[in-house]
């Protein structure tokens, strides 16, 4: 299949065109740079042998999206394009409704006027709230704690509502728990900008010296140690979850989790870390951060039936893999 992937030089993006072009897709991207390097085509193509085709397109713009679908014939999109940050997205809400809703609608808008039909849809484990864990598919979304999960549970449901009215519609609403890692060679893997938000890029850049010490937010959550609980995925057993999805999915709207049904706490990763690569982290237990809940693991079931799915990787293999990168970036 020809497949688009907005945001496709990002973190979760990249390691996709790597798994779409070993399954034998085409990969057309369409990014705006805003938190990725164009380099990062390169370095698909040195891992996978293939040139990803490009376009510098912000997706927001629905003439430069019409543009690109009315140039290619494409058979899928698997939306990834979007702002990520929990915390931020409650300092600045504005920006992250218009990016991430006018994204999906301006690409659904698209999709339906050139006749595409499968379509792929980042969403996150943040929409459960703090549901009681594990987090179910079936679940209702009533408790979403901050504007970015917002976002997603409002992407969604326009999505959901456009498959209502189109019956050839096939769409994959994929909620992805903390994905973490990075690919095998080194090459490609997480590249935040100032201090990352999320944990892992924290603690390989105070393994490589670039922050003195691992800022913990919160260490009194009713946990087994205090610190919050995540479920955490190698980024490249994702990536395979989306090729599964695009491969196996029937029309209608399909939600499923993406994650490995495995809680973790922040120390525990941090132990973890050090046991896979033989590091010292030094931390600090810090405030509670905004929009943050104690715990948050998949249940996994569904996927594994419908899609055939499974994460494979260990969390030694995901912390020894992110730390290559952060050595060799
Ligand atoms: N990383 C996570 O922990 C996580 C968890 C759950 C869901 N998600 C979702 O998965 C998707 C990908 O996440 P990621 O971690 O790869 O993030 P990322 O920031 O690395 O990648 C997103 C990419 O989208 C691009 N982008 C942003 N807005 C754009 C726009 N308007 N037009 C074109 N390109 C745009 C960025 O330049 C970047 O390359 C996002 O939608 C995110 O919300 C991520």
């Amino acid at each position: 299949m020809n497949i688009l992937v907005t945001g496709g030089t990002g973190y979760i993006g990249s390691h996709t065109c790597v798994a779409l072009i070993a399954a034998n897709h085409d990969v057309i991207i369409a990014d705006n740079l805003s938190n990725s390097k164009i380099e990062t085509v390169d370095r698909i193509e040195r891992i996978t042998g293939k040139r990803a085709l490009f376009y510098k397109i912000d997706v927001t713009d629905a003439a430069s999206v019409r543009s690109l679908f009315s140039s290619h014939s494409i058979d899928g999109v698997i939306h990834f394009a979007g702002l990520k940050a929990i915390s931020e997205s409650t300092r600045i809400p504005l920006e992250y409704y218009f990016n991430n809703v006018v994204s999906t609608i301006v690409v659904a808008g698209a999709c339906l006027e050139y006749g595409v039909d499968r379509f792929v849809f980042s969403s996150s484990a943040t929409v459960y709230g703090d549901n009681e864990v594990p987090f179910v598919e079936t679940m209702e979304l009533l408790s979403v704690t901050n504007p970015y999960g917002e976002t997603k549970v409002m992407s969604e449901k326009i999505l959901t509502d456009i498959a209502v009215t189109n019956s050839a519609w096939s769409v994959a609403l994929l909620r992805y728990f903390n994905p973490i890692g990075a690919h095998e060679s080194g090459l490609i893997g997480e590249l935040p900008g100032g201090v990352p938000d999320n944990l892992m890029p924290y603690i390989t850049q105070v393994a490589k010296g670039k922050l003195d010490k691992l800022r913990v937010f919160g260490g009194d959550y009713p946990t087994v140690d205090g610190t919050g609980v995540r479920d955490y995925i190698h980024v490249m057993d994702l990536a395979k979850g989306h090729i599964a999805a695009l491969e196996k999915l029937p029309e209608g709207v399909h939600v499923f989790n993406l994650g490995t049904g495995q809680g973790t706490s922040v120390l525990e990763l941090v132990q973890a870390f050090e046991k896979a690569n033989n590091l010292k982290i030094p931390y600090e237990i810090v405030e509670r951060r905004p929009g943050d809940i104690a715990k948050s693991y998949a249940d996994t079931k569904k996927a594994g039936i419908e899609l055939g799915w499974k994460a494979e990787r260990s969390i030694l293999d995901m912390c020894r893999d992110a730390w290559r990168f952060e050595k060799s970036y």
